[in-house]
C-alpha cells in the first residue's frame, strides 16, 4: 500500500478502539464490566433526548437537515449568538478536522501541546501539517512555551480547554497573555469539550468574549455533559467568516437526524445537566479521597476524569483491572508509562473501581 497510499499516512499510528464491552465479558468470562475509559457520561441520555430520537428516526427514510436549522437556532439562542456563529459538526471531531482541511495551506505550521487530545495530531499529520509540541508544564498546558513557537507560518494553535488527559484548564490570564502574543491571522483553537464541567470555576476563560475580534474557534459536545457521544453531536462557535469556510469544507449531510433532534431535546433538559454534575462532583471527590488514603499521586482534575499515577508499569494494571472487569484507559500512548485515566462513574461503578484498583495494585 506504500507505493499508492499518501506518504503521511503512514507516519500515523492508528487510533485503537476499545473492544465492545459484551465482547470483553465473553472474552474474560466475565457476568460484569464496567467501561471508565472514554470520559462518557455515566448516564443514559435524558427522557427528552430519547423521545426525540424515537420520534426523528421515524423519518430516517429522508436525508436529516444539511443545515441543522432548529438545532442551531436552539444553540445560538442559548450561547447569546447568531445562528451564523454556530456550525453543527459530526462530533466536535469533526471541526478539528475540518478547520485543518479548510484552513491549512502549504508550509503551515500548527502548535500542540504535548501530551494532550491526541486528535490533534492525527488530524494535523494526515493534513501534512508541521507540527510544533509545547511540552506540558505540571500537567498544565504551558502558554510561555506555546507563545515561543509562535512563527509567521502558525496556523493554528490547538487548546484543550479543559485539557485531556490531564482534567487541567488554562486561566483567564493565560488566555488573555497568549492573545497578546498571537498574531491575528493565527487561529486560536478552544476545545471545549468539558465546558460545562468547568465553567462556573472563577477564572476558567470566557472566550466567546473574543469572537468578534479575533480569529478563534471555539468547540463544545453534546458527548459528555449531555450523554450523546454515541450519536455524535458537537458545536463551533465563531465569526461568520470562519463559519463560512468550515460550512465549504463539509459533508452535505454532517449530522444525522437522530443527532439533531436528540442534541435539541438534551438542550431544553437543565435536570440532566444539574444531574450530571452533581454526580461526577460527588464521583470526584469519593475517588480522590480513595486515592489520597491508598498514598496514589493524581492530577487534580476539573473535568469528569482523573488523570492518576498508579506508581507502575499501567499496561499491567489495566489489564489486572480488565480481568477485574474495569476497562480504564492506560495511558502509554500519550508517553505517560505510570498512569491510568479513569472517566467517574456512577457510586457504584466507582466503588467497583477503587476495589479492583486496590487488588490490582497489591
Ligand atoms: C478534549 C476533547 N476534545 C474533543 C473530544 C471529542 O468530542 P466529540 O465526541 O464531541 O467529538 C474529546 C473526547 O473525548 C475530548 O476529550
Amino acid at each position: 500500500m506504500k507505493k499508492i497510499a499518501r506518504n503521511n499516512i503512514f507516519k500515523i499510528k492508528p487510533y485503537i478502539p476499545g473492544k465492545p464491552i459484551e465482547e470483553l465479558k465473553r472474552e474474560l468470562g466475565l457476568k460484569e464490566a464496567i467501561k471508565l475509559a472514554s470520559n462518557e457520561n455515566a448516564f443514559s441520555p435524558s427522557r427528552k433526548a430519547i423521545r426525540a430520537a424515537q420520534k426523528a428516526i421515524r423519518t430516517a427514510n429522508r436525508y436529516p437537515d444539511g443545515g441543522c436549522f432548529y438545532l442551531k437556532k436552539a444553540l445560538a439562542r442559548n450561547l447569546g449568538v447568531k445562528p451564523e456563529n454556530v456550525f453543527v459538526g459530526n462530533g466536535s471531531d469533526e471541526i478539528i478536522v475540518l478547520s485543518l482541511i479548510a484552513f491549512l495551506k502549504k508550509r503551515d505550521e500548527v502548535i500542540i501541546a504535548k501530551p494532550t487530545f491526541l486528535i490533534y495530531e492525527i488530524a494535523s499529520k494526515i493534513h501534512g501539517a508541521k507540527i510544533k509540541f509545547a511540552p506540558l508544564k505540571n500537567f498544565r498546558y504551558d502558554v510561555k512555551a506555546i507563545a515561543g513557537l509562535i512563527t509567521d507560518r502558525t496556523k493554528l494553535i490547538f487548546i484543550a480547554n479543559p485539557d485531556n488527559p490531564t482534567g487541567t484548564y488554562i486561566t483567564t490570564d493565560e488566555v488573555d497573555f497568549l492573545l497578546r502574543r498571537t498574531p491575528r491571522k493565527t487561529i486560536l483553537f478552544f476545545d471545549e469539550a468539558y465546558f460545562e464541567f468547568a465553567k462556573d470555576i472563577k477564572n476558567y476563560p470566557r472566550t466567546m468574549k473574543f469572537l468578534k475580534d479575533r480569529n478563534i474557534i471555539i468547540t463544545r459536545s453534546f458527548s459528555k455533559i449531555y450523554s450523546l457521544a454515541g450519536l455524535r453531536v458537537g458545536y463551533g462557535i465563531a465569526k461568520k467568516g470562519i463559519i463560512d469556510c468550515l460550512n465549504r469544507a463539509r459533508e452535505p449531510f454532517n449530522v444525522n437526524s437522530v443527532a439533531q433532534a436528540a442534541a435539541r431535546a438534551a438542550l431544553g433538559d437543565k435536570k440532566h445537566v444539574e444531574k450530571t454534575l452533581k454526580f461526577v462532583k460527588k464521583g470526584k471527590s469519593f475517588l480522590c479521597g480513595e486515592f489520597d488514603s491508598l498514598g496514589i499521586k493524581y492530577v487534580p482534575s476539573v473535568t469528569n476524569f482523573l488523570l492518576i499515577n498508579v506508581g507502575k508499569e499501567s499496561k499491567k494494571i489495566y489489564r489486572e483491572l480488565l480481568k477485574k472487569g474495569v476497562v480504564v484507559r492506560e495511558m502509554s500512548a500519550w508517553k505517560l508509562d505510570n498512569f491510568i485515566r479513569v472517566t467517574i462513574g456512577t457510586m457504584s461503578e466507582n466503588r467497583k473501581f477503587i476495589r479492583a484498583l486496590k487488588e490490582s495494585l497489591q
